[in-house]
């Protein structure tokens, strides 16, 4: 199958998530497999569950690593339910947990998945198969959730101009395309000269995180998946902005047993048991090679901890 999607940070996620003793690795987003056959390549004595939530990344990937047939259980799943397939599945406790936030290049640029303001598609956006779509959101929603959508996860500082344009064009029609939507917000907020990316990418970033519920998904991942964790094995995440890489940061800070850095209730910080170590402080970047092979690697971060041998 050709490369439809460059795995990300690939050589540090197999560095970091290879042991010599064999054992189960997760790969929560398997999209097209390409950290999985890596992985299952250099842990020859390893056996591997993949998530997908795309029931298409799943059969895609049944396929390419159809040589790993008797060592992979491919599951499609949102990840926020790994304890539940963890248990479904009879697995043992992990030893490694790879999550690589997002989406696949190949939903990206599938014009019928509804990701794209470049391509026209129905405006769809969903990762799985069940419910509502942007089209969904953007004509029923109140204004003040598609504000909310736009400010917070788009971080669009045109939300009101954009959502009041959206207000009154469905009024006469709902919006169903990719294209209609993607003129609309250029309309309302024109383009510079010079101006690289298209003025609709953070109105089409905010509806996609909100119709798959990104932040919450990842809200509900990372300490389950540090507590499903082999006492020693390691959690990976790549993230691709801010709004993943502060709830990754947030909560492996808590779960290392450091105080919360938000201001909380009055009185001392809660104490915890710490459960993890944090592998890198900073996040890993990709170098300049791999940015310039892989544009989209450019906003990726990867954070790694390792669960305690006997937490404190
Ligand atoms: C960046 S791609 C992963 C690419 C993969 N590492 C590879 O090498 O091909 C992200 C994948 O995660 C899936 N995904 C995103 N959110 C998910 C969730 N909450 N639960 C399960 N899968 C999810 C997407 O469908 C997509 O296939």
């Amino acid at each position: 199958m050709p490369d439809l999607h460059l795995p990300v940070l690939l050589g540090e996620v197999v560095a970091h998530l290879s042991f010599a003793a064999p054992g189960l690795i997760v790969d929560a987003t398997i999209g097209l497999g390409g950290h999985a056959q890596a992985l299952l390549e250099s842990c020859p004595g390893s056996t591997l569950l993949g998530l997908d939530r795309d029931p298409q990344a799943i059969a895609n990937t049944r396929r390419r690593l159809s040589d790993f047939e008797d060592r992979i259980t491919l599951v499609c799943s949102p990840f926020a339910e790994l304890s539940t397939v963890l248990a479904a599945t009879h697995s043992p406790r992990p030893m490694a947990v790879l999550a690589d936030f997002g989406c696949s290049s190949l939903q990206l640029d599938s014009p019928e998945r509804g990701f794209s303001f470049s391509r026209d598609g129905p405006l769809d956006m969903r990762m799985g198969d069940d419910g509502p779509t942007a089209a969904d959101l953007v004509n029923d929603a109140s204004a003040e959730r598609l504000m909310r959508i736009l400010w917070d996860y788009g971080e669009e500082n045109r939300a009101r101009a954009i959502v009041a344009t959206i207000l009154r064009r469905r009024e006469e029609k709902a919006l169903t395309t990719t294209g209609e939507l993607s003129r609309l917000v250029a309309q309302v907020l024109g383009r510079r000269p010079g101006q690289k990316i298209h003025p609709a990418t953070r109105t089409f970033q905010a509806l996609r995180i909100a119709v798959n519920n990104e932040l919450g998904q990842i809200e509900n991942f990372v300490e389950p998946a540090v507590r499903s964790l082999a006492p020693g094995g390691r959690l990976a995440m790549i993230s691709f902005h801010s709004l993943e890489d502060r709830i990754v940061k947030h909560t492996l800070r808590r779960l290392e047993g450091r105080a919360p850095t938000a201001p909380g209730p009055p009185g001392p910080p809660e104490k915890t048991t710490p459960l993890i170590r944090l592998v890198n402080r900073r996040p890993i970047r990709p170098t300049e090679n791999e940015e310039r092979r892989n544009p989209r690697s450019r906003s990726a971060r990867l954070r790694v901890a390792q669960k305690l041998e006997t937490p404190e």
